[in-house]
């Protein structure tokens, strides 16, 4: 029986290959995950807080402690969408059994849905022994940011034999049981084949409009995080000028002792 008003949560398998396009945002944060759920299939606790919310150059540092945090709290700030929590670097490459105990403490520590993990064909018979065993994954090639010490940030498949490089990757991941793919920073003409291909819903980044979904870094879609834009961000809103331009009116407000306002203190007896 259902609660009158209470709305289930999506699981895996409201992602089907037709049931698109599905909205998927990061989110890292408990009260940032309940504005955003009403609006997404997917919310995504990326390893990109590293960046966003820690400040680091890039995700290689991010730990699983860091994961299991986050990952907890935009569970505790989200109803309806599923949320699927980023592996860090250094938590699953080594071996398929050092992945699933780590992917074991992330579902279990946070009632998240599914993990995301970096990698094709190399990464298959992880994805493979982690399904076999209870934990959804969703995959993750093309431009791949826990590599960049090995391949920098830059656009994959733009030859062919880059392009047949990552197809083999998709076809790899998919075969390997995950249940949706995300395609970062490939050409759109990859993005499109692999998509049209794939027997698994694709969720684009820098990719192509093609794709079954769209994933977005809020902080970049929002307009908070602006050390560095990727050219295919839309920004919907500019929270970053909001925040600076309410700080310098309490900084006005607490120098001239307007603050707080006189209706807003308490009464008691005059002292001294
Ligand atoms: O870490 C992240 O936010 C991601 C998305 C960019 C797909 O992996």
């Amino acid at each position: 029986m259902s609660v009158p008003g209470s709305e289930r949560r999506l699981t895996v398998r409201h992602f089907r290959k037709g049931g698109g396009p599905y909205v998927c945002l990061t989110a890292y944060t408990a009260p940032v995950a309940r504005l955003l759920d009403p609006h997404a299939d997917l919310l995504l606790v990326g390893d990109s807080l590293g960046m966003v919310l820690y400040g680091l150059d890039t995700t290689v540092p991010v730990t699983l402690e860091m994961m299991i945090a986050h990952g907890a709290a935009v569970v505790r700030g989200s109803r309806r969408a599923c949320v699927v929590i980023d592996m860090p670097f250094g938590s699953y490459q080594e071996s398929p059994p050092q992945a699933f105990r780590n992917a074991a403490r992330i579902l279990a520590e946070t009632g998240c849905a599914a993990v995301k993990l970096e990698g094709g064909v190399e990464m298959a018979e992880t994805i493979r022994f982690l399904t076999a065993r209870g934990v959804p994954v969703c995959g993750h090639i093309g431009l791949m940011p826990q590599a960049v010490h090995a391949s920098g940030y830059r656009v994959q498949g733009r030859d062919a034999a880059e392009a047949a490089g990552v197809t083999a990757d998709a076809h790899a991941v998919a075969a390997a049981g995950a249940f949706a793919l995300v395609i970062e920073g490939t050409t759109r003409p990859l993005a499109t084949a692999i998509t049209r291909a794939l027997p698994i819903p694709t969720i684009g980044i820098g990719a192509a409009p093609e794709c079954d979904g769209q994933v977005l870094v809020s902080d970049d879609m929002l307009g908070l995080f602006t050390a560095f834009t990727p050219r295919f961000v839309k920004r919907y809103a500019d929270l970053g000028a909001e925040v600076s331009r309410a700080a310098a009116a309490y900084a006005e407000d607490v120098r001239a002792r307007r603050f707080p306002a006189a209706e807003h203190c308490f009464d008691g007896p005059p002292t001294g």
